[in-house]
């Protein structure tokens, strides 16, 4: 059945495929509200680090999703992570929260609260929307989806720039075989995998700037539209 509802455009891809700027640079040009699904998934694991949960708990992990709210709020160019109330936008971008998130991605009763969370987002006034099981899962009726990905070896690159840039110091063999465990984690998952949908447009963002994987997935929404 056609999808009537707001314009739902879905970015799915490994980490460090340029997801996250591609998809707020093309929320912006469209004029619709950019959604990181990925930012909840951290949110609920810093929360159930700080509290102690058990992160290998299911049953924890949705008794403490259940119990929490998760505000993602455009600014501008940036968006502002709410958890509880309370911003925790870089809190929830440490190699920590990074490298455990993989629990509460894997836990599918935990996932389901999510998506539900994703497409009352995403319903009320349309987005562009990013993950990893966005248009399979959560918008599976989407208006435009596409597939986004890279080489190892860039998305490790890039990744390391982005570290280094912030004043990290940076293990560049460690965090590529990090890169690769997390892709294998999202790949191989039970419920929610990362998978392009059948009918996602796929980019090779290795050898592409971000003004041109923007311009490519322009061109195919006004081919469309
Ligand atoms: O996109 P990201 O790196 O910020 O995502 C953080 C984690 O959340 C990543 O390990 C995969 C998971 N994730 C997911 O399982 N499903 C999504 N729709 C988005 C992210």
């Amino acid at each position: 059945m056609p999808y009537k509802g707001p314009k739902i455009v879905t970015i799915d891809g490994p980490a460090g495929a340029g997801k996250s700027t591609v998809a707020k640079r093309l929320a912006k040009e469209l004029k619709l509200s950019y959604l990181d699904t990925g930012a909840m998934y951290r949110a609920l694991t810093l929360k159930a680090i700080r509290q102690g949960a058990d992160l290998g708990s299911e049953e924890a992990l949705v008794a403490l999703a259940r119990s929490t709210v998760i505000d993602l709020q455009n600014h501008g160019a940036g968006v502002k992570v709410l958890l509880d109330g309370k911003d925790v936008s870089e809190d929830i971008r440490t190699i920590e929260v990074t490298n455990k998130t993989f629990h509460v991605a894997s836990a599918p009763r935990v996932r389901a609260i999510m998506v539900e969370w994703q497409r009352a987002i995403g319903k009320k006034d349309g987005a562009v929307i990013e993950g990893r099981d966005v248009g399979t899962v959560v918008f599976p009726e989407a208006s435009y989806k596409f597939y986004l990905d890279a080489d190892l070896q860039e998305r490790s690159r890039r990744r390391i720039c982005e570290l280094r840039e912030k004043g990290n110091d940076v293990d560049a063999q460690r965090l590529t075989a990090e890169l690769k465990a997390r892709d294998t984690k999202d790949l191989t998952r039970s419920v929610g995998p990362l998978k392009k949908a059948d009918d996602a447009v796929f980019i090779d963002s290795t050898h592409l700037s971000i003004d041109e994987v923007v311009g490519e997935m322009i061109k195919h929404i006004n081919a469309h539209g």
